[in-house]
């Protein structure tokens, strides 16, 4: 390859509708285009504060420990899981997707006993059911995912929090792919940790992991504080089992955010930017008005797809407003039609994984993409794919051949 001809970046125009990533609001692209300012000069602590302030707005709650976490959503869970998870705990992981295998398998990585409860993809959890599991496990945690992008569904919480104070276990949440766009109460439905991601409703790019920790749980990760050494101080004590993570370790993240601001990373200044911003304009629209946004533009979605004689898949009563699963119609080629949507419209939509890899599209409406014109230009140019890929299409090969 001669270098010497790359030219700059310069990507197609794409309307990005599938489960995330979307297009990110140009407003969070202006922000994270300006330039640097160094980590511990006053004005970016004061940025640094702020955005802790707004993604207490964001998650719903007072929690001091609100702050992000440097990579993407999965950085998030990993933090909360190795920092919270000693090897040999008990983790209780209710699956009803991909998402919940993943918890699984990083839950499995910080060498804990985890145990899992499941149900069919398309399903969510009733409270009992994590009840029966929790007095039977007994787990240090309970980890589950509330929106798990691969099937649709949200997994209500309201009852979990009270399931987990009743027994004495912390709760962790994924809200990755349902946060900003579906109802979420960190404080009120007794959340110990949460992360999320910016590339589904937050609308921006992934790469950070908002988080939000209690005061509970924050309590027993510090108890697991070993400042790293080149940056202690005479009076770091170590503490408990040494979290085996240095860069997800959040004893000391929590120290680089508070006000000690230990020099534990160097910033990811542009994201933080990005992040911010996404917070800001959420808060600014209002959080009830964008889950009602999401809600309005979701259903517009599933009639759409209804309207063109498609199946949804799942337990609609309890689909994210942000995605849709439409059961990809015998006789149609799922990614031949993905590809001509793709290649003719310019327009994104997603497959899915494990039992529903090939069997459903998965349609978003979600963040800067959760608008009219957006449904609508996808819906028309859907039509228009099924026309040319479904029976018409079979019968001018005939003609073609
Ligand atoms: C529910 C959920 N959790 C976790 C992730 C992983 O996020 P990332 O790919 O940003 O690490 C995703 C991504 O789609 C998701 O939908």
């Amino acid at each position: 390859m001669n270098t010497a001809m790359i030219g700059p970046i310069n990507p197609p125009p794409r309307l990005l509708m599938g489960p995330g990533p979307i297009n990110a609001d140009p407003r969070v692209l202006r922000a994270m285009s300006a330039q640097l300012v160094g980590q511990y000069d006053p004005w970016m602590t004061a940025t640094m504060n702020e955005t802790m302030a707004l993604y207490r707005d964001v998650f719903r709650t007072a929690n001091e420990q609100t702050f992000l976490v440097d990579g993407t959503s999965r950085a998030g869970i990993e933090a909360a899981l190795v920092s919270l998870l000693e090897p040999g705990d008990r983790v209780l992981v209710p699956v009803f997707g991909r998402f919940g295998h993943l918890l699984t398998e990083i839950a499995q990585r910080c060498r804990a006993e985890v145990h899992t409860i499941e149900v069919p993809w398309g399903e969510v959890f009733d409270a009992e059911q994590v009840e029966d599991a929790v007095r039977r496990v007994q787990p240090k945690v309970l980890a589950i995912v509330q929106g798990d992008t691969s099937t649709t569904m949200c997994q209500p919480l309201a009852d979990l929090g009270e399931i987990c104070r009743r027994h004495d276990v912390l709760l962790y949440c994924d809200a990755t792919a349902s946060l900003g766009g579906n109802e979420f109460e960190a404080d009120a439905w007794g959340m110990d940790v949460v992360t999320a991601g910016l590339q589904k409703c937050l609308g921006g790019p992934s790469g950070s992991a908002p988080i939000t920790i209690s005061d509970r749980a924050a309590a027993v990760i510090d108890g697991r504080k070993h400042v790293e050494a080149g940056i202690r101080s005479d009076d770091d004590v170590d503490h408990g089992a040494r979290i085996a993570s240095n860069y997800l370790d959040l004893a000391q993240v929590m120290d680089y955010w508070g006000l000690r601001r230990l020099n534990h990373h160097t910033e990811a200044t542009t994201m933080l930017y990005g992040a911010r911003e996404c917070a800001r304009l959420l808060v600014e629209e209002g959080l009830d008005a964008a889950v009602a946004r999401h809600a309005l533009h979701g259903r517009a979605m599933l009639e759409g797809v209804r309207g063109l004689g498609l199946a949804v898949f799942g337990d609609v009563e309890h689909k994210m407003h942000n995605v849709v699963a439409v059961e990809i119609p015998d006789g149609v080629d799922g990614d031949r039609a993905r590809a001509a949507l793709l290649d003719d419209f310019g327009i994104e939509i997603g497959t899915s994984f494990g039992p529903l890899h090939g069997k459903v599209w998965r349609i978003g409406t979600m963040g800067y993409n959760a608008r009219k014109d957006a449904v609508l230009v996808t819906l028309a140019a859907l039509e228009q794919v099924l026309r040319t890929t479904g029976g018409v299409g079979a019968a001018q090969e005939v003609y073609s051949t």
